[in-house]
């Protein structure tokens, strides 16, 4: 018999699905690949998920600006251009406006599947109602912070890479929300977390994107599956009476949404409310057929 203070876990999981924007866009997907617009710019990146066959001819592939190539999962590759795009260029999500580049890692500074968790913070932090504290660890470029700051959040950004934070404060610059009340922090994420719970610090909300493996600034090993209950353990304990979400999202194989699900449950146990759990997907510009890309659970009070 599970205590009614438990949180209560969804019977189903739900898909959260990223539709296109004004400068995102899945036009097209197959044979292992995926075809995306950033702003201007098209590029084809490898995507293990996408078995079927593409729906639009190869002419339109061809249209393709840069395209990775030589890479299956967790490995290197290179672009290839057909026609180079800038260094960087500005993309917006909503009234956010954030910069886009070409990495090594085929990435381009943004996950645009995590629009659907934009879109879900949005929601959670009406504009109009400030003063919520938001940590948001391995943040990345930065625009989930960005998104609870222009809701009137006070963020905490952390990130163990100290390019990627540098990134996400130009990204503030660029969104025209650098006098926004962000703390900008390099450092590894369990380190600080627990930190945090020391010093008794409390926080209305909790993100986290945490990779498969990783490594802190003092050369700290990140590893998801090993460390991920210590971390959701310390999140739990950062988080105030009047809390009202702990969001994690997971590109993992092995780490399903419910297994995210059951974790937050069993941290959370004796706060009560609901815990969603599921995919993340990005869904083709015609609404043929949605990738999943990753997993998440979401707790609200
Ligand atoms: C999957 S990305 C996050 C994506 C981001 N949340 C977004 O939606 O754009 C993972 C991030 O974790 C960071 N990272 C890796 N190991 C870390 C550690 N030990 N502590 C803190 N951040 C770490 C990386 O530098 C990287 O920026």
């Amino acid at each position: 018999m599970i205590s009614p203070s438990h949180p209560a876990i969804a019977a189903a999981p739900l898909v959260m699905s990223a539709p296109a924007w004004a400068d995102y866009g899945l036009v097209d997907s197959g044979g292992g690949r995926k075809l995306e617009r950033y702003g201007p710019v098209r590029v084809i990146r490898p995507e293990a998920q996408c078995f079927w066959a593409p729906a639009l001819d190869q002419g339109e592939w061809e249209k393709a600006d840069a395209i990775f190539e030589g890479a299956g999962e967790d490995e290197q590759g290179s672009w290839r251009f057909r026609s180079r795009p800038p260094e960087s260029w500005p993309i917006t999500w909503r009234d956010i406006r954030f910069d886009a580049r070409l990495t090594a890692f085929r990435h381009l500074g943004v996950f645009p599947e995590q629009a659907a968790n934009w879109a879900w913070l949005a929601d959670e932090l009406p504009k109009g109602k400030p003063g919520a504290r938001i940590l948001n660890l391995f943040g990345y470029t930065g625009v989930a912070s960005l998104v609870a700051a222009a809701a009137g959040a006070a963020v905490t950004h952390l990130d163990a890479s100290k390019k990627a934070v540098g990134w996400a404060r130009a990204n503030a610059r660029t969104a025209g929300l650098h006098q926004a009340p962000i703390r900008w922090i390099c450092e590894d994420a369990r380190a600080y977390a627990r930190r945090e719970v020391r010093r008794g610090e409390l926080y209305q909300g909790i993100i986290l994107d945490p990779p498969k493996y990783g490594r802190g600034p003092a050369g700290e090993v990140w590893r998801l599956y090993e460390d991920l209950p210590d971390l959701m353990t310390a999140c739990a304990a950062l988080l105030a009476p009047d809390a009202r979400f702990l969001l994690i999202n997971a590109y993992s194989e092995r780490l399903t949404g419910l297994a995210l699900a059951g974790l937050m449950a069993q941290c959370l146990a004796g706060r009560g409310g609901h815990i969603d759990w599921g995919e993340l997907a990005l869904t083709e510009e015609s609404g043929r057929y949605g990738v999943g890309v990753s997993f998440f659970a979401r707790w609200r009070a």
